[in-house]
């Protein structure tokens, strides 16, 4: 059984295909929507290629592609110009043109370079993006964000470039490990809280009849839940594909988890660091009065629920000083999202001496 949700950017539209054991129909996907693609240059990780690899390159051909490969070290660190000027070579040796495609197999590494090398290769070519970790599958594969890092910031280059569709075989997650399983879980339950009530409710409802750590193993149930997250971000994508309004929800937790992160130079997990985020600004907000504690608690409960933290004992100061750093200010002002009914985020707008006074309220 599969699914479709449809994203109707406004630069583009695609499906997002979602089902168990769909990674053999990769061939036949591709062909039905780039029919004029003769070579596919398949991008992923030395993690990822052993596992899955041989499935879709075996699909493609069937279809009819010819197919090539390009594996890079797995992690973080191989985000940079050099993986992807690996690409752009080999595309350029084997001869691709602009009805060509890349499709990306792996996590959100993979797919955020094999959708800059698409965008950026004869300035412009198709990216298929085919999610193979949770986060990917939930957030990076969909809404057209590409691009590497630079030594001196994550992700400070980039394009945006929809891919022409989004493969995703809940099976793939039986391989993860369950550190990134959990990491994944944090931007799951960012999806409940910021706009998404039937799923805090299914993810509370998980959680109270004590499966919340077998999730990972119920395909059936996990891919309900790949869904509405995939459906909600298809929905945030369409009234704002680049990022100037409403796009910014999906923050939630991300001002501070960014913080978090960077000062532990990425020792600690990003979905990790997003649960500790959103546990900061539930406090802020409970003792700003703007969030009742009942909700709170609620809010928390499910993070922890789920074996990710709901706080860290970060200073506001340091907080404040990594926010007023990052790439998300527009001149002095931090857009700042806040979630004070489950289901609901607000953009806030507050300068620096307001977000010092917001943290501070917690008494750290
Ligand atoms: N473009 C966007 O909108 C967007 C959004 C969020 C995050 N990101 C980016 O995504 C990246 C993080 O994504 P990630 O957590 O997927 O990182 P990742 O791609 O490094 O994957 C994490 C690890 O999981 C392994 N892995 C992936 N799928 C697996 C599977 N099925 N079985 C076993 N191992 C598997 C990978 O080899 C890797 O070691 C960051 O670079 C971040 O900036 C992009
Ligand atoms: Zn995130």
């Amino acid at each position: 059984m599969e699914d479709k949700i449809h994203v109707r950017a406004s630069s583009s539209e695609y499906d997002v295909i979602i089902g168990a054991g769909i990674l053999s129909d990769t061939g036949s996907i591709v062909k039905g929507v780039l029919p004029n693609a003769l070579k596919v240059l398949v991008v992923s990780d030395t993690n990822v290629a052993p596992l899955y690899m041989k499935t879709v390159t075996d699909s493609l051909e069937a279809g009819g592609f010819d197919v090539y490969e390009y594996v890079f070290e797995a992690g973080e660190r191989s985000k940079n110009i050099t993986t992807v000027a690996g690409m752009w070579d080999a595309m350029a040796r084997e001869g691709f043109t602009r009805s060509d495609a890349v499709l990306a197999l792996g996590g959100g590494v993979a797919g955020d370079m094999a959708g800059f090398a698409a965008a950026t290769f004869l300035r412009g070519i198709s990216v298929v993006q085919v999610p193979t970790s949770l986060l990917a599958m939930v957030d990076s594969s969909v809404g057209g964000k590409t691009g590497i890092d630079l030594p001196a910031a994550k992700n400070q280059v980039g394009a945006f470039l929809q891919p022409s569709v989004v493969i995703e075989d809940t099976d793939c997650l039986k391989t993860l490990s369950p550190e990134l399983f959990t990491e994944g879980m944090g931007e799951v339950i960012k999806y409940a809280f910021i706009m998404d009530i039937p799923l805090y409710e299914r993810l509370k409802a998980i959680a109270d009849s004590g499966n919340a750590s077998s999730l990972a193993s119920d395909t059936e149930e996990l891919t309900e839940v790949v869904k509405a997250c995939v459906a909600d971000k298809a929905d945030v994508i369409a009234s704002d594909e680049f990022d100037t309004g409403r796009r910014q929800i999906l923050n939630f937790g991300h001002t501070a988890g960014h913080v978090i992160e960077s000062l532990s130079d990425y020792t600690l997990m990003h979905g990790v660091c997003v649960a500790k985020g959103m546990g900061i600004f539930i406090d802020s907000c409970v003792a700003a009065g703007l969030c009742e504690s009942e909700e709170a608690d609620k809010m928390k409960s499910l993070i922890e629920a789920y074996g990710l933290p709901s706080g860290d004992d970060i200073t506001s100061d340091k907080l404040t000083a990594g926010a007023m750093n990052d790439k998300k200010k527009r001149g002095n002002t931090l857009s700042l999202i806040l979630v004070n009914k489950i289901g609901h985020a607000e953009i806030v707008k507050m300068n620096e001496d307001e977000y010092l006074a917001f943290l501070s309220r917690r008494g750290i």
